[in-house]
């Protein structure tokens, strides 16, 4: 029976992880590249090997490899197509590679809220999408609400002028680039391990990000600020493989499923709620959050807008209008 794995140092992750593991247990990896204790992914990764561990006892033992420790960003989908790693909840923003669809979640102000957000990934638009990705071998569990994202910069950013000519660390997504394009401010692609470093030495002057991530890994500490723009949504795919899934014996698929159902409704009822005691947590800590009135808002949507044009035949319209509608 493992134990959940929260805050291990990487070296002794894999070996504490392992041991933890009865003979005769499928060993189920999930790698994820979130941190702390309070994040919601760290929550929902936790809650789910806990769940497994203790249902499926003697049968399946999940181990979880936070903060990157296992997989990064750059390697992880490849390794759960390979077999090394059999479960990951990437952002929605990663699979660019893979399909162009998912852009409609990165579309600037497209939802107003988590609880739209979630609305439509219950929808049959969205429901469609989690299994898009079906040919390469991919199967989504689930979708799992991170929070809204949130622009951090070295300067106050209270007017979308004031981006000009900064560089900004984004996800590998087409839509983020074009997005801080569009502010006239230029998109630097990178993995999430290395923007704390990438924002401490300068190579990047900000980012974007939700409140539980610029908490979770500090870097409200080396930003001037964090303005509450609500741009974008971050959320996440709980994926396994086809293969994986199909190697499984009827009765234990079935309540691993059931238990990623359970664990995925839970997670998304309490995001707004880990989100604000981040946001909360941020402030603690000395962090300072720019609040816009709504002309600043407004121009902030203005001079977004332009990119939901650019994407629309590569997503489609009646996508990005059930998204819109949510
Ligand atoms: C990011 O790369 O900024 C996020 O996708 C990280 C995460 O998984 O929350």
């Amino acid at each position: 029976l493992a134990q959940v794995l929260a805050t291990v140092t990487f070296g002794a992750t894999a070996s504490l992880a392992a041991a933890n593991c009865d003979p005769g247990e499928t060993v189920v990896k999930l790698s994820h590249v979130t941190g702390g204790t309070t994040h919601p992914k760290v929550v929902a990764s936790n809650n789910f090997a806990e769940r497994v561990n203790k249902e499926l006892n003697g049968k399946m033992c999940v181990e979880v490899y936070p903060s990157s420790t296992l997989f990064g960003d750059s390697k992880e989908l490849e390794a759960l197509l390979l077999g090394d790693v059999q479960l990951l909840a990437p952002s929605l923003s990663k699979f660019g590679s893979y399909t162009e669809k998912f852009g409609v979640f990165d579309l600037p102000f497209i939802f107003k809220d988590i609880d739209a957000a979630i609305r439509f990934t219950q929808s049959k638009e969205g429901m469609g999408l989690l299994n898009e990705m079906e040919d390469v071998g991919f199967v989504g569990l689930g979708y799992w609400m991170s929070g809204m994202k949130y622009f951090s910069a070295n300067k106050p950013l209270i007017e979308p002028t004031d981006a000009k000519g900064l560089k900004f660390r984004v996800q590998t997504s087409d839509v983020a680039k074009a997005m801080i394009k569009a502010m006239g401010a230029s998109p630097q692609p990178m993995a999430f391990s290395e923007v704390y470093g990438a924002l401490q030495t300068g190579v990047v002057d900000g980012q974007e990000n939700t409140w539980s991530n610029i908490y979770t890994k500090k870097f409200f500490e080396v930003q001037d600020s964090v303005t509450e723009t609500n741009h974008q949504l971050l959320a996440y795919l709980f994926m396994t493989s086809r293969e994986f899934l199909d190697s499984l014996d009827d009765d234990v698929r079935e309540q691993f499923i059931a238990i990623a159902n359970d664990v995925t409704l839970q997670a998304n009822l309490e995001v707004k709620e880990k989100e604000a005691n981040n946001r909360q947590n941020i402030l603690n800590g000395g962090g300072v959050i720019n609040v816009l009135n709504a002309a600043q808002r407004e121009k902030w949507v203005n001079a977004m807008k332009p990119v939901w044009k650019q994407f629309e035949k590569a997503i489609g319209k009646d996508l990005i209008n059930a998204a819109a509608g949510s």
